[in-house]
Parts: C-alpha cells; structure tokens; sequence
C-alpha cells in the first residue's frame, strides 16, 4: 500500500514536470534575404566554417596551444576575408547596409579575439572576447533569415 501511495506520488510528479502542451509558434520576423541556390550553399557552408573556426579555437585553447587558436581565430577575421576569391558574382550587391555592418562586426570581432590570444590575454578576457564573437553571430542570426527566389519574402 506504502509502495502504491509512493509510485502515485512519482507518476503526480513526473505528469508536473512534463512540457505543457506547445503554444503557438512564435511568427518568424527575420528579414528574409532572396539568393540562388548556388549564393545560399556558398553562405551556409561559410557559416558552418565559422563553427569549425570557434570549435578549433576552443579546443586549442583548451589544450594550451594558443598558436593553434590564434590561427585558427585569424581564419573568421579581416585579412582572410579579404584573401577570398570565390564569392558568387553579384552576391555582395544582395547585402543590406545592417547586413554589411554585421558582417564587419562578425570580422573585427575574430581580429580582436586573434590580437589578444596573441598578446598574452588571460582566459577570462579570451572569453569576454569570444562572447563578442558569439554576439555577432546571434544579432545577425536574429535579423535575418535566407530565402530561396520561388518564395514570396
Ligand atoms: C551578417 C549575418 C550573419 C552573421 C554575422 C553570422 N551569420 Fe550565421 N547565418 C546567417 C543567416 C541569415 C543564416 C541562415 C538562417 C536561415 O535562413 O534560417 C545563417 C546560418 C548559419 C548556420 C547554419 C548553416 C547551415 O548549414 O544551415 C550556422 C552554423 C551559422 N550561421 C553559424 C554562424 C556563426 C558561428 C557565426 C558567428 C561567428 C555566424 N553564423 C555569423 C547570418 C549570419
């Protein structure tokens, strides 16, 4: 009888924790950016780059190898950017002007977080500096969404 009170008790517990059933979907409001196929691989396989670039920052550093870090920090900033040849044509004039300045954020935020892993940053500003990095992923990823040209943005 003890045993049945306790597993009632548990099972009242486990239905309180449950999820509550799901709300609505809150609407997407992210401006949608119209590209080609082609434009939308290019960007995406950019971006999935950017989690190679703070996953091999992070695992560096985690492991003491801060020229590792440096490195593989330069690989999201400014100077390699401008190393990039194979941009589909015609794909920067798609860019808003909130888009560009993001972008240039996202940049100056690796070259911050390069400089200071090379000028001897301790771990606490190593962070900070990546929380920006991680910031300018996030404010982005907040505004904008890619769309393909048969869908009515
Ligand atoms: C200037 C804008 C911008 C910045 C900065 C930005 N992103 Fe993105 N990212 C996007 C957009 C737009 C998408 C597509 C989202 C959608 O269509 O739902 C995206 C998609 C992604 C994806 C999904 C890739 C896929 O294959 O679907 C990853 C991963 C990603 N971003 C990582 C990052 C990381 C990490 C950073 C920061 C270092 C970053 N992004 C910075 C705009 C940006």
């Amino acid at each position: 009888m003890i045993l049945r009170h306790a597993s009632s008790a548990a099972c009242l517990a486990l239905i309180a924790a449950l999820p509550a059933p799901a709300a609505e979907p809150a609407p997407d409001t992210r401006v949608p950016i119209v590209l080609t196929s082609a434009e939308r691989e290019y960007v995406l396989a950019g971006m999935r780059g950017h989690i190679q670039e703070i996953q091999t920052v992070t695992s560096a550093l985690a492991s003491g190898d801060r020229e590792g870090a440096r490195a593989a920090a330069l690989q999201g900033g400014t100077r390699h950017f401008a190393t990039l040849t194979d941009h589909p044509p015609g794909l920067a004039e798609k860019w808003p002007a909130a888009w560009k300045q993001m972008l240039r954020a996202r940049l100056a935020s690796f070259d911050a977080l390069a400089e200071g892993i090379g000028d001897g940053d301790s771990a606490t500003q190593t962070m900070q500096r990546l929380s920006t990095v991680l910031q300018t992923c996030a404010a982005c990823h907040a505004a904008y969404r890619l769309a393909s040209g048969s869908e009515k943005p």
